[in-house]
C-alpha cells in the first residue's frame, strides 16, 4: 500500500514504486530499440523515477513500436534531433555494433553529454582506453554522470557475496575463481575488432564481478588453448589477493555459464549460475576419527536459492540479473546529484585495459596494468 512507503528512495527490503508514484522524475530519452532494451532495460523503467519522453532507433518501425509499448511520447530516427527537441535530463543508450565492430553508443554518449544530459549506457562503453577516456573527459568537463550497466555488480547474488566477504567473520578475501565461457581468438586475429567481438561484448560481465568483489587488478598473465580457444587468466590484485578467470570456451550448451567462489580464512562462498548461493561459514570440519560428516548446526553452511512460485518482482529476471538495480541506482544518483559508485567510467577503464592487453600481448607473459596504459 502506498501509505506504507515511508522513504522516497528506499526499495531495499520494501515495496518498489511505480515510475508515476515518484514526486520528482527525470525527463529521459532512450536510444536504441533492439532486443536488449525491449527485453530488459525499457521494461525496468516502469519502476524507476523517470518520465520517458522519446525513443530513437535508426529503424523507424522499431522506434515507433517501442514508443507505443513503453509509453514514450514520441519516436525518432535521429538521436540528435530527439535530444534537441526533448531536452532530456538523462539518456539510456543501447545500440550494439557498427560495421567496423565499434559501438555507436560511444559517440551517442558524447552527443548526449553535449546536449546537457546524463548518460546510462550499455557496454561496450568504448572499444579502447582512448574512447572511454574521451567520454570521461567530456563528462567531467560538463559535470555529467555517465554510467555503464555493469549488471553483475548489481545482481542480488553478487551483492550478497560482497556483503558476506566484507562481514569480518569471513576474514580477508584471499582468492577468487570465476568461470565464464568465452573464446579468445588466435593472437594474429586479435587486431580485427570483428574477431574479438565476443570478448569485447562479454568481458564486462566476469570482470564486473571480479572488480566489485576483489578490487583493482594490478597485473595478470594467461594461458591459451588453441583447440577450444579457452583460456585461464591468473590475476594479482592491488589488495595482494589472487584470482583466476577461466574463460571456459567449450562448455556444454546445457550448462549454466557462471560459477564464482571467493575464499577467505576458514570461510568460502560459492555463487552458482548467478543465483544459487552457498556460504560455508567459519566452522570446524567433521572429526576425521568420528562417525558423522555433520558439522555443528550453528556453523553449518547457509544456502539461498530463488523462489519461483510467486509472481513476485524478486524472481523476475530483470531483478535477478541486476537490470533494475543498475538503472535505479543511476536515476537516484542523478536526482541526488551524487556520483555513481558502480558501473563508473573508472571501472570501465580497468576492464578495457585488460581487453586491450589481451589483444596486444601473447599468452605466457606477465602484463602490468598499473599506470595509465598497458605496459
Ligand atoms: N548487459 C546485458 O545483459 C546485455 C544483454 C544483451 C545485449 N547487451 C548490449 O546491448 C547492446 C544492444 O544489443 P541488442 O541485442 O539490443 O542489439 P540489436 O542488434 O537487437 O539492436 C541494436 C539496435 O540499435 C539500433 N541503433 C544502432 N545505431 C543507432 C543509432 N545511432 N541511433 C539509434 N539506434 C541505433 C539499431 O537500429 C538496432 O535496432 C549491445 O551493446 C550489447 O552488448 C547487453
Amino acid at each position: 500500500m502506498l501509505e506504507t512507503i515511508k522513504k522516497p528512495f528506499n526499495y531495499e527490503g520494501g515495496a518498489i514504486r511505480y515510475a508515476h508514484e515518484y514526486p520528482r522524475r527525470l525527463r529521459v530519452c532512450a536510444v536504441g530499440a533492439g532486443r536488449h532494451p525491449y527485453f530488459n532495460t525499457l521494461p525496468v523503467l516502469r519502476f524507476a523515477p523517470v518520465d520517458l519522453v522519446g525513443i530513437s532507433d535508426l529503424n523507424e518501425e522499431r522506434a515507433e513500436a517501442a514508443a507505443r509499448a513503453f509509453g514514450a511520447t514520441k519516436a525518432y530516427t535521429d538521436h540528435r534531433e530527439m535530444f534537441a527537441a526533448e531536452r532530456p535530463e538523462a539518456v539510456f543508450i543501447v545500440t550494439s555494433y557498427d560495421k567496423d565492430g565499434r559501438s555507436p553508443g560511444t559517440q551517442i554518449a558524447l552527443d548526449a553529454i553535449a546536449a546537457g544530459a546524463n548518460v546510462w549506457m550499455e557496454k561496450p562503453t568504448g572499444v579502447s582506453v582512448h574512447e572511454i577516456e574521451e567520454i570521461k573527459a567530456a563528462a567531467d568537463a560538463a559535470g555529467k554522470t555517465v554510467m555503464t550497466g555493469l549488471k553483475k555488480m548489481f545482481t542480488p547474488g553478487v551483492e550478497r557475496v560482497k556483503e558476506i566477504i566484507s562481514n569480518g567473520e569471513f576474514g580477508t578475501p584471499a582468492s577468487i575463481t570465476v568461470r565464464y565461457p568465452q573464446i579468445i581468438p588466435p593472437m594474429e586475429e586479435r587486431g580485427d575488432l570483428h574477431a574479438v567481438y565476443g570478448l569485447l561484448d562479454h568481458i564486462w560481465h566476469p570482470m564486473a564481478t571480479i572488480l566489485h568483489l576483489m578490487g583493482t587488478v594490478d597485473k595478470f598473465t594467461y594461458e591459451w588453448e588453441p583447440k577450444s580457444q579457452s583460456s585461464i587468466l591468473l590475476l594479482r590484485f592491488a589488495s595482494g589477493a589472487i584470482g583466476t578467470l577461466h574463460f571456459a570456451a567449450g562448455i556444454s550448451g546445457s550448462s549454466p555459464l557462471e560459477r564464482v567462489e571467493v575464499v577467505g580464512q576458514n570461510a568460502n562462498v560459492v555463487l552458482e549460475n548467478g543465483v544459487d548461493l552457498t556460504y560455508y561459514r567459519p566452522s570446524p570440519g567433521p572429526d576425521y576419527g568420528g562417525a558423522s560428516y555433520l558439522v555443528p548446526t550453528e556453523s553449518a553452511a547457509l544456502t539461498w536459492s530463488p523462489e519461483f512460485s510467486h509472481g513476485a518482482l524478486f524472481n523476475n529476471g530483470n531483478f535477478l540479473l541486476g537490470y533494475f538495480n543498475e538503472i535505479n541506482q543511476f536515476c537516484h544518483s542523478v536526482l541526488a546529484e551524487e556520483p555513481v559508485t558502480k558501473g563508473t567510467l573508472d571501472q570501465c577503464l580497468e576492464i578495457i585495459r585488460i581487453f586491450e592487453a589481451i589483444r596486444t600481448h601473447p599468452s605466457g607473459v606477465f602484463i602490468d596494468l598499473k599506470g595509465d596504459s598497458v605496459k
